[in-house]
């Protein structure tokens, strides 16, 4: 039987037009679920918006609309970026969903039986930027101006009845849970941040908002509204239904920035404690795409909008830029110039081999798989072990398995050059037949691992090869080709660039 796979992006919050950062953790996801999916899981991964909350209100009333109105024009360039993504999500939430309000506050419900939340006054600071709160010592003064030492962003004073949760209660038996299960946070530099926060103690969450109206109503007290991050958190389970039918929770993996890592892992691990719900298995908070040396972000203005390279160089040609150049974990730098060179090098290295090869092909052979001889196997050097790259997707180091996949394409632009099936004059027919054989699985190969990253570019081959997307798994990797097999030339896969 198939295993289930569930795996997630954040919800984005529709404050304004999604950014290369939304793109970044959604293709990342979106690349880990399709490698699930080849190795024969049944994936659920979802994607969505982040609809509530006092960033969402100020952002519709300061264009004058209605904030329903406002988040579903914004949401929807959310969903198309899915679409130009090429994201395979199974699903898209939105917190202004019924499905996701009900779940919500059947999670609320449960929290206040099990005597979770009370009754009673916040004084403190707050980030609408972040939808954040922040003790005193973690706060700078800059200007006059109040600032999050983390995030930059200006906090105000606030002072409003809050229902509280008990997070104080939790902070012993989320230690304890991140020392029994040593992978839920990563990369590893990841959690000894979290730890340390943990260790430093924990204060009761305020978890109600009055000031405001944008969020869901608390049950029996519809004078507060819940915190957008309780909210927020609760979608991963909204998706699955779980309160009536759940298939897919707890989640295998919260891909993640490392910006919101304390929300999810401390907040939504204490949340779903107290509730006595299952926790996700593992969180997985990734670096910023930097500008120079700065967060991409809005509100510094330094964005590089992702549609705009999608129209000039093409979503694969993102998807893999992205994976390649930035270490997934860590903080990267992107520029038009490495992008650029990394397409060359994509065209120069496999586009340019798999015309060489299907040149041949055609020319000489009417494009059918050649007569190998009896009793041939491929070349050592070709051969993959589809086990590495299971393990590298299972520690998120998808920057390596981009690495692999180059260096697997070097062996074989090698096998061919040192063998030069062109060459009749050092060759037999035979010799040229398995060489080309070889080489055939080798594309075959390559193709198949390049499918989480550049899915259009791999099926655009693979179908040439009688390969369909319902059929695609691991398991096609070194298997067989019939003898005489019809196959067609694949069109030039990659362009080149000045
Ligand atoms: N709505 C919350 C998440 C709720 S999840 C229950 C939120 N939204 S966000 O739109 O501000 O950010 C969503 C994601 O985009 C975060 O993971 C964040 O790290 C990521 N990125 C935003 N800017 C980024 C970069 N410049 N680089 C990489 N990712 C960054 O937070």
């Amino acid at each position: 039987m198939n295993k289930n796979f569930y795996i997630t992006t954040p919800i984005y919050y529709p404050s304004a037009k999604p950014h290369m950062g939304h793109a970044y953790s959604s293709i990342a996801a979106d690349v880990i679920a399709r490698f699930k999916r080849l190795e024969g899981n049944d994936v659920f991964f979802l994607t969505g918006t982040d609809e509530h909350g006092m960033k969402i209100q100020k952002a519709a009333e300061k264009e004058n609309k209605d904030p329903q109105v406002f988040c579903n024009e914004i949401s929807k360039t959310f969903i198309d970026l899915t679409k130009t993504l090429n994201l395979s999500n199974s699903d898209f939430i939105r917190t202004t969903e019924d499905r996701h309000k009900n779940t919500a506050v059947r999670l609320w419900e449960l929290l206040d039986k099990n005597d979770q939340i009370y009754l009673s006054k916040y004084a403190g600071w707050y980030s609408v930027s972040d939808e954040a709160y922040y003790s005193e010592d973690e706060i700078d003064e800059i200007e006059g101006k109040k600032i999050s030492k983390e995030s930059g962003s200006q906090v105000e004073w606030m002072e409003e009845e809050s229902f509280f949760f008990k997070l104080s209660d939790w902070q012993k038996p989320l230690l304890k849970f991140y020392k029994d299960n040593p992978g839920f946070i990563k990369p590893e530099s990841r959690k000894n941040e979290v730890i340390s926060f943990v260790s430093g103690g924990l204060k009761d969450l305020s978890i109600s908002r009055t000031t405001f109206k944008w969020g869901i109503p608390v049950p029996k007290n519809s004078k507060h509204i819940m915190y957008v991050w309780l909210d927020a958190l609760t979608n991963y389970i909204s998706a699955t239904n779980f309160f009536e039918s759940n298939k897919f929770w707890p989640a295998d993996v919260h891909i993640i920035g490392k910006d919101i890592l304390r929300f999810h892992a401390v907040y939504w691990p204490a949340f779903l404690m107290a509730a006595k719900l299952p926790l996700p298995k593992q969180i997985f908070g990734h670096g910023w795409i930097l500008s120079g040396e700065e967060k991409m972000s809005k509100s510094k203005g330094n964005i590089l909008d992702p549609l705009e390279l999608i129209n000039e160089y093409g979503a694969d040609e993102l998807r893999y830029y992205l994976m390649k150049d930035v270490i997934f974990g860590l903080d990267g730098n992107i520029n038009s110039d490495n992008f650029k060179s990394t397409i060359n090098d994509l065209a120069n290295n496999i586009g340019n081999l798999s015309n060489r090869i299907f040149t041949i092909l055609e020319k000489n052979y009417d494009c059918k798989v050649p007569n190998v001889s009896s009793g041939y196997t491929i070349n050592e050097k070709l051969v993959i072990n589809t086990k590495e790259f299971v393990n590298i997707i299972n520690n998120f180091e998808i920057h390596s398995y981009l690495k692999k996949i180059h260096s697997y394409s070097s062996s074989l632009n090698k096998y061919v050059n040192d063998n030069e099936p062109w060459n009749k004059k050092i060759n037999s027919e035979q010799n040229i037949k398995n060489i080309l054989y070889s080489s055939l699985i080798g594309l075959k190969n390559l193709f198949i691992l390049l499918y989480p990253i550049m899915p259009y570019k791999s099926l655009n081959f693979l179908k040439n090869i009688n390969i369909k997307e319902t059929n695609l798994n691991l398991k096609l990797i070194g298997s067989k080709f019939q003898i005489e097999e019809q196959l067609s030339k694949p069109p030039i896969l990659f362009k080149k660039y000045e």
